[in-house]
């Protein structure tokens, strides 16, 4: 009996067939999969399945065939399946990945076990309510150049590199999982997080752009709380520098904004008050 009949008698024998297709990279392996299922106010519950691992498989696949022939009822959202559209956000063992991105043979040996993102609201399964997300979005000033200034442009070519990595952002929301003052200390009240620090930055940095949303950033968005900890750097899948490139220099210009004591005396003489209390603080 060659490797792939043996597969596909063992994965005969859980109840199961490969997808369309993927008959031929049939390893003879199997994937423990561990997939948290639930609903809000239910008691989530750790389901096993067992799937027939195919070559090159990534965790998506494998929730992909769970759902095509072991349990049709498990919830996952996903778009592109190519690391694009950002929406099968997920963790797993732990670590908050894209599902399309993550391959299963680079994961450690052992059960892979997938959980909805906990920062967000839970809608069922693996698909959790990350609309609060929008709302930030909405509250963000949008692009706006000079009265008058409609371009054609000419940028320089080093301003477009600096907007260009800002652009990359895909809206995963990886970062503002991880980041603790959303995950820990629940300030999606009074937080923008790292996705929309980088939103902020990319508005900021942009040449033609004549709005100032620094002090909206550090009152409405919470900027002091961020500890440039870095952990929403290192789940970015698109390698945006989150704190480097955008968080430390929105945190720059607050200082220079407010704390510059020249600056200060300026204001002081103008009889002009600094927006917002600041008195946010990291954490
Ligand atoms: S660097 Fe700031 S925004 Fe990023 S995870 Fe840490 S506290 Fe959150
Ligand atoms: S900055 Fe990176 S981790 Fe955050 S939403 Fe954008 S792509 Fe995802
Ligand atoms: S399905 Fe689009 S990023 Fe994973």
């Amino acid at each position: 009996m060659t490797t792939v009949e043996r597969v596909r008698e063992e994965a005969a024998h859980i109840g199961a067939q490969p997808a369309a297709g993927q008959e031929s990279g049939l390893t003879g392996d199997t994937v423990d999969l561990r997939v948290l299922k639930g609903v809000p106010g239910g008691a989530p519950e750790e389901v096993a399945y067992q799937v027939p691992m195919v070559t090159g498989m990534v965790v998506l696949d494998a929730v992909h065939y769970v759902q095509h022939n072991l349990d049709t009822d498990l919830a996952c959202r996903w778009n592109c399946k190519a690391a694009k559209c950002g929406s099968c956000s997920a963790e797993v063992n732990g670590h908050p990945v894209l599902m399309c991105k993550t391959r299963i043979d680079e994961l450690p040996a052992g059960p892979v076990v997938v959980h909805p993102l906990k920062t967000f609201p839970l809608i069922k399964d693996l698909v959790t309510d990350v609309s609060r997300n929008y709302e930030i979005n909405r509250e963000i000033p949008q692009f706006t150049p000079a009265p008058g200034d409609e371009g054609p442009w000419r940028i320089q070519q080093v301003d477009i590199d600096r907007l260009y990595e800002y652009r990359r952002c895909i809206e995963c929301f990886l970062c503002q999982d991880v980041c603790h003052i959303m995950r820990s200390h629940h300030y999606a009240d009074r937080f923008y997080g790292p996705r929309f620090f980088v939103r902020v930055a990319s508005l900021e940095m942009h040449p033609k752009d004549v709005l100032n949303r620094v002090d909206q950033t550090r009152t409405d968005g919470g900027l002091g709380y961020c500890n440039i900890t870095k952990c929403c750097t290192e789940v970015c899948p698109e390698h945006i520098h989150i704190t480097d490139n955008a968080i430390i220099p929105l945190k720059e210009r607050n200082a220079d904004r407010h704390w510059d004591p020249v600056r200060f005396v300026g204001r002081f003489l103008r009889g002009e008050r600094p927006a917002g209390d600041g008195t946010q603080q990291g954490h």
